[in-house]
């Protein structure tokens, strides 16, 4: 494993690794997403030091656990709706458009990848998207306009309007079913690369955190971009320590 901590350093390294790959895939994390203004988990300050996740059987049992989800998520809107997407983005959407990255596999709910112009079957979202809702029962699709005046309404929280099952925004909690499509696209995804690059993760929640690992035992060239040390540093060819954005920038300003 090399590390690089010297920025130009670093951005000619990840310049010369995508230069030569034929076949690359992005594996993204919420560090992609804090120069947007959207906050990580596990940084100081981040996400899970201000609360504690809700467990999917929690929202299945229990209403106030629903009530205090909806609210999180009410509150995460105006954060996705007022962030746009970084420089980071902007090259990784570039190299899709290139061809030379085959699919992002992201992490993120917040619709940045798309917004950057990473096309639908180019990206893999694992843990789902939240700027949608759907009834957990029949899979009615629910805007979450709705789904806040029902909230806002009747004080509960929303139910579907074609069954009355219970409606939740359209994202993977903890203990709640990996979604089988998008697993089977990031596994051939992992597969198929000859170079799998894993920014702004810190690579400890399975099954996600499985795939640059298993990119790795198949040949590809890992190259883990992060500020701080990850979980599998030791299993990457080259560690890119520094900010995302910078390190990216190069690749940015080069995007078609
Ligand atoms: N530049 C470089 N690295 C950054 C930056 C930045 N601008 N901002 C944050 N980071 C790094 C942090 O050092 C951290 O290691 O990004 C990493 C983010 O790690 P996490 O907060 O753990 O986020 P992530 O790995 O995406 O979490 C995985 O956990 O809670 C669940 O479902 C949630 O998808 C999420 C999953
Ligand atoms: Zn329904």
């Amino acid at each position: 494993m090399t590390t690089v901590d010297d920025l130009a350093e670093a951005r000619a390294l990840l310049g010369d690794l995508v230069a030569g790959a034929g076949r690359a895939v992005v594996f993204t994390g919420a560090g992609v997403s804090t120069e947007s203004g959207i906050p990580d988990f596990r940084s100081p300050g981040g996400i899970w030091s201000q609360r504690q996740p809700i467990y999917f059987d929690d929202f299945l049992a229990d209403e106030d656990a629903r009530l205090e989800d909806w609210h999180r998520r009410f509150e995460m809107r105006k954060l996705f709706d007022a962030a746009t997407p970084n420089t980071a983005h902007r090259a990784i959407a570039g190299l899709v458009q290139s061809g030379i990255v085959g699919a992002v596999i992201t992490q993120n709910i917040d619709g940045l990848h798309q917004r950057s112009g990473v096309p639908e079957d180019k990206l893999i979202e694992l843990h789902g998207n939240a700027t949608s809702a759907g009834c957990l029962d029949c899979g009615a699709g629910m805007s979450l306009d709705d789904a806040f005046a029902e909230l806002e309404a009747s004080g509960h929280a929303p139910r579907c309007f074609t069954c009355g099952g219970l409606v939740k925004a359209r994202v993977v909690s903890f203990g709640q079913p990996m979604p089988v499509h998008e697993m089977g696209r990031a596994e051939a995804a992992a597969r198929d690369c000859d170079l799998f690059i894993a920014a702004g993760s810190s690579l400890v929640v399975y099954p996600a955190a499985g795939f640059p690992l298993a990119a790795r035992m198949n040949g590809a060239t890992l190259v883990i971009v992060n500020r701080d040390a990850t979980e599998q540093d030791q299993a990457a060819d080259y560690v890119l320590r520094g900010t995302i954005g910078a390190i990216f920038e190069p690749l940015a300003v080069s995007a078609p």
